[in-house]
């Protein structure tokens, strides 16, 4: 998302379809995942407590409550990208862009919280 917000930037708008559209279909194949995951284990529980229980609450909830959000903004923004609507795709992109940044880095946030930090049961 990064690399194609960059390329744009620099008016190379190939260049910004490739890695936009790379992104979207990494995030399909993360969502399918996820949801098969979830379908089979269900929910995982966080075991920290005091603080670092809070900081993950808060971003767990932000997090959930924009993740849903993101996906018609994202399927919205590559259609309007892919039918060569730009000046609409400039101005819904321009919106969806933080929001899928903030839910990626969010996401990754609550996965080393639950899986990788020191100290976990
Ligand atoms: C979900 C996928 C996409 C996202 C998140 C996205 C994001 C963005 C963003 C944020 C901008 C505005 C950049 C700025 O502020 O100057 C932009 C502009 C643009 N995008 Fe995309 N894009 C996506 C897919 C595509 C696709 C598939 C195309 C097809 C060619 C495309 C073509 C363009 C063009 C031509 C502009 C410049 C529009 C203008 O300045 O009038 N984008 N895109």
């Amino acid at each position: 998302v990064l690399l194609g917000y960059r390329a744009v930037r620099a008016r190379r708008i190939q260049q910004h379809m490739r890695f936009m559209l790379s992104a979207v279909a990494l995030s399909a194949l993360f969502l399918v995942s996820f949801v098969l995951r979830y379908v089979r284990y269900g929910p995982s529980e966080f075991h920290g407590t005091g603080p670092v229980r809070w900081f993950y609450m808060a971003i767990l909830v932000s997090h959930e409550a924009l993740a849903p959000i993101t996906i018609p903004l994202v399927i919205g923004a590559m259609l309007l990208g892919l039918m060569r609507r730009f000046s609409v795709h400039r101005e819904l992109a321009r919106l969806t862009l933080p929001i899928w940044l903030y839910v990626s880095v969010t996401g990754l946030i609550v996965f080393f919280l639950l899986y990788v930090s020191p100290g976990r049961p």
